[in-house]
C-alpha cells in the first residue's frame, strides 16, 4: 500500500502519527496485560436440533441453508439474510454482532457507516476488505437493532462454527461487546478483554477482542486503543 493511502487509513482511524518500521525492526510491543481469566470455548448455547447435519455442510450449501433459515423468529422481520463475506480462505475472521439496516438491505455485513470504518481500519493493517472473511453473531438483523437473545444466538451457533471450521482462520478478530461474550463465553468488559490474545475452540484459533466501528464513531478518542488491538491482532495471527 501506498505511504499517502496508508496515512489515509490511519486518519480515518484518528492516528495521527506513523513512524514507519525500520526493516528488520520489531514491531512496538503491544503491552502485555494480564490475562483475563475466561472459558477458552464458546458458551453460545445450548445445541439445537439439526446442529450436527449443518457441521458437515459446505460453503455453497450451507449458504443456502442460512438464506433460507426459518430457526427463529427474526426471518419473519428480515429483507434479506446477511450470511458472510471476502475470502474463505482468509488469514483473518471478523466477526461483529448483527446486521443493521444497510446489511439487511444489501445482503453483505458491515455496509454502513460503521463498516466503512471497518474497512479503513482493516486498510490501516495492510488489509483490503477481500482479503479477509467478515461475519456476524446474527445472520438475521435484530428489530430496531436491539442486542441479540440468547436463543437467536443459539440458533445462529451452528452456521458461525461451520464457517469458523471452514475459514479456518490464522486469527478471528471479535469486534464488539456482543461478538467478543458470545465467542468467549464471558460477560467481563471489552475494556477487560482487549489488549490480551484469547483463543477459540478446540483448536485454540488466536483471537482478539477490540471495540465495534459503531462504538469508535461515537466515541473516536478510542481509535488509538483499537489500533492497538489491531497491531496485537497482527501480531497474534503471525504467531506472536
Ligand atoms: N454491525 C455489525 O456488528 N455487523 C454488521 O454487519 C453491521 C453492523
Amino acid at each position: 500500500m501506498g505511504t499517502s493511502l496508508h496515512s489515509e487509513y490511519l486518519q480515518a482511524m484518528g492516528i495521527q502519527q506513523w513512524v514507519p518500521r525500520i526493516r528488520g525492526e520489531a514491531a512496538t510491543p503491544v503491552s502485555a496485560k494480564t490475562p483475563v481469566e475466561i472459558t477458552p470455548s464458546p458458551e453460545m448455547s445450548g445445541a439445537q436440533a439439526g446442529d450436527n447435519e449443518i457441521f458437515s455442510l459446505d460453503w455453497p450449501t450451507l449458504e443456502a441453508r442460512v438464506s433460507t433459515c426459518e430457526r427463529c423468529t427474526l426471518h419473519a422481520t428480515r429483507n434479506r439474510t446477511v450470511f458472510g463475506a471476502g475470502d474463505r480462505a482468509a488469514d483473518w475472521l471478523i466477526i461483529g454482532e448483527a446486521p443493521g439496516a444497510d446489511e439487511d438491505r444489501q445482503g453483505e455485513p458491515f455496509v454502513g457507516r460503521a463498516g466503512k470504518l471497518l474497512t479503513a481500519m482493516l486498510r490501516a493493517v495492510g488489509y483490503q476488505r477481500k482479503q479477509v472473511y467478515i461475519t456476524n453473531i446474527l445472520k438475521c438483523r435484530p428489530p430496531q437493532n436491539r442486542d441479540p437473545l440468547p436463543d437467536e444466538v443459539a440458533c445462529c451457533h451452528a452456521y458461525l462454527e461451520r464457517q469458523i471450521e471452514l475459514v479456518n482462520p490464522r486469527l478471528i478478530l471479535a469486534v464488539g461487546r456482543i461478538a467478543a461474550h458470545n465467542l468467549l463465553g464471558t460477560n467481563t468488559t471489552i475494556g477487560r478483554l482487549r489488549g490480551t490474545i484469547h483463543h477459540y475452540g478446540k483448536d485454540r484459533i488466536p483471537l482478539v477482542v477490540t471495540y465495534h466501528p459503531a462504538y469508535l464513531l461515537r466515541s473516536p478518542l478510542e481509535k488509538r486503543k483499537a489500533w492497538e488491538d489491531l497491531q496485537l491482532a497482527q501480531q497474534a495471527a503471525s504467531g506472536g
